[in-house]
């Protein structure tokens, strides 16, 4: 028999793809009951059916990965992955429920093939918790991510506070859900996918596509939407005797429809890094920004972030110009310089995060810190990671910037609000410089093993000092800050 061809996301072996009629992929779940066997109860209000972990465990997971649910309520997936052959790390915030499933499940797969966690999954001190059971797992990161949100406040869980169905308006159950996505996003593999089961609702008379408003945040987060299925909801109680004639009547009075479906929306983490890496050398010059930075360039160059592959970068680039009315050369030349910047300041950051020193800040939006360093028995400090080139304004040459880097640090943080994004806070320092041919010191922002080795040699004994300067209003200023010198000579 000749080996199986499986994607490297699960075990699906696509040479023999017409045996597998058992997975559906169709966008349109019809269920017609609870698959009850397996040990699956219908003993608690707001879980979902058991062939939803079924069918995505079988077309998104191999035999043995992780799977992490951070709203396991009563544990519909643990179930289904002890039941697969899966190993499952489940958050929840109910201790009464984290109890209930524990029960449930054998006992010789708790703590080791499955572990319940009870904790707040918008919580970073959670995210931390999750990273060493997947470590006392031997893995490092999971293999699917599997979130079923409250739908807000539609069934109240709790009556605790950090529960998502207790968040007093939308923005703030959004907020919270975007965190736990992005714990999620962090905790996932690259290149694997995830899982958001949603409904929407009506508020006031109001449809509320919480569903869509969800996929959304999902997408801030970094993941890239794969699919939308559309199940519908059967066995719900709602739909059946008097309480069913009352809901049609106010379906026929006020002119909406009564919900009979809800979504299974599947996320993929892009592998990212691996494709940048390829990508940034193709790029063949460096053009100046041709205009100063600015925030609706910036909002129309949103797609940089996501977008590691620079042909569809370009692709991109002339659709959005010709959609926004903008001169496509010149947006062109901003969206390469900012695309090359971000995605070079990436890979520099990920060197960073893997020297032992270092541990990284969960929010990616966060305004002044990228990454943690502690020195051997201090507190870690947040530090701002910034690549720049030895400034023509400093008016000295590289060598006398390595024997002063204070003064180059400290002149780094006066001059820097020609951009406009003035602040003060602790910053480690790149600076490039090319010897032999100034001109092209951008260059070494994608030499990724240089910056390695200077990187290395920097964080084996960092050594960091306050530095003092006064803003334009004179207010005084004393940061921790690190000078690395990245220089071709
Ligand atoms: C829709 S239910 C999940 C049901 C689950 N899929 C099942 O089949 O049983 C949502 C769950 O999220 C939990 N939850 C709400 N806020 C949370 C938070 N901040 N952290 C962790 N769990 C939370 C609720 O207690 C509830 O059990």
């Amino acid at each position: 028999m000749s080996s199986p061809k499986t994607p490297p996301y699960s075990d699906i072996d696509l040479k023999r793809w017409r045996e597998y009629d058992h997975i559906w992929t169709d966008s349109l779940w019809m269920i017609e009951g609870r698959d009850r066997s397996g040990g699956h109860q219908l003993d608690y209000h707001g879980n979902f059916v058991p062939q939803i972990a079924t069918q995505t465990y079988l077309r998104y997971t191999k035999e043995n990965d992780v799977i992490l649910d951070l709203f396991l309520g009563s544990g519909t997936s643990a179930i289904e992955a002890a039941r697969l052959n899966r190993r499952l790390i489940g958050v929840e915030l109910k201790p009464d429920l984290v109890e209930y499933v524990r029960d449930k499940i054998p006992p010789e797969l708790l703590g080791d093939r499955i572990h319940i966690l009870e904790g707040d999954s918008a919580q970073e001190e959670t995210a931390a918790r999750v990273r060493e059971t997947l470590a006392a797992m031997d893995a490092e990161h999971a293999q699917l991510v599997v979130l079923h949100p409250p739908y807000h406040d539609i069934i109240q869980f709790s009556d605790q506070a950090e529960d998502l169905s207790k968040a007093p308006t939308l923005d703030d159950f959004l907020t919270l859900f975007e965190t736990v996505a992005r714990h999620g996003f962090d905790l996932l593999e690259a290149g694997r996918f995830a899982v958001l089961v949603i409904g929407d609702k009506y508020t006031k008379g109001e449809l509320v596509p919480l569903g869509f408003y969800c996929m959304e945040r999902m997408q801030r987060a970094g993941f890239r939407a794969k699919g939308i299925v559309v199940k519908n909801i059967e066995g719900n109680e709602l739909g059946k005797g008097r309480d069913s004639n009352l809901w049609r009547y106010r379906a026929l009075a006020g002119g909406y429809y009564i919900f009979k479906h809800e979504y299974v929306i599947v996320f993929q983490k892009p592998a990212a890094l691996a494709d940048v890496r390829q990508e940034l050398p193709k790029v063949t010059s460096m053009p100046p920004w041709g205009r100063a930075q600015d925030d609706a360039w910036d909002r129309a160059s949103h797609f940089i972030y996501h977008l590691t592959n620079l042909n569809a970068l370009r692709r991109e680039t002339k659709r959005v110009a010709a959609e926004m009315g903008l001169p496509v050369n010149d947006f062109a030349r901003y969206v390469i310089r900012r695309w090359y910047n971000f995605h070079t300041h990436q890979a520099a950051l990920d060197i960073i995060l893997a020297h032992p020193r270092t541990r990284p800040e969960p929010d990616p939006f966060h305004h002044t810190v990228d990454f943690y360093l502690g020195e051997a028995g201090l507190r870690p400090e947040g530090f701002d990671l910034k690549l720049t080139t030895l400034p023509k304004g400093f008016g000295r040459d590289i060598a006398y910037a390595q024997d002063h880097p204070e003064e180059l640090a400290r002149w780094l943080y006066v001059h820097q609000s020609v951009e406009g994004r003035f602040h003060a806070a602790n910053r480690l320092f790149i600076v490039l410089h090319d010897a032999v041919d100034p001109k092209r010191t951008w260059e070494l922002r994608r030499d990724l093993e240089r910056l390695e080795q200077s990187i290395g040699d920097f964080l084996d004994e960092p050594r960091l000092m306050r530095v003092t300067f006064d803003d334009q209003e004179g207010t005084r200023h004393q940061p921790t800050a690190g000078v690395i010198f990245c220089v071709r000579a």
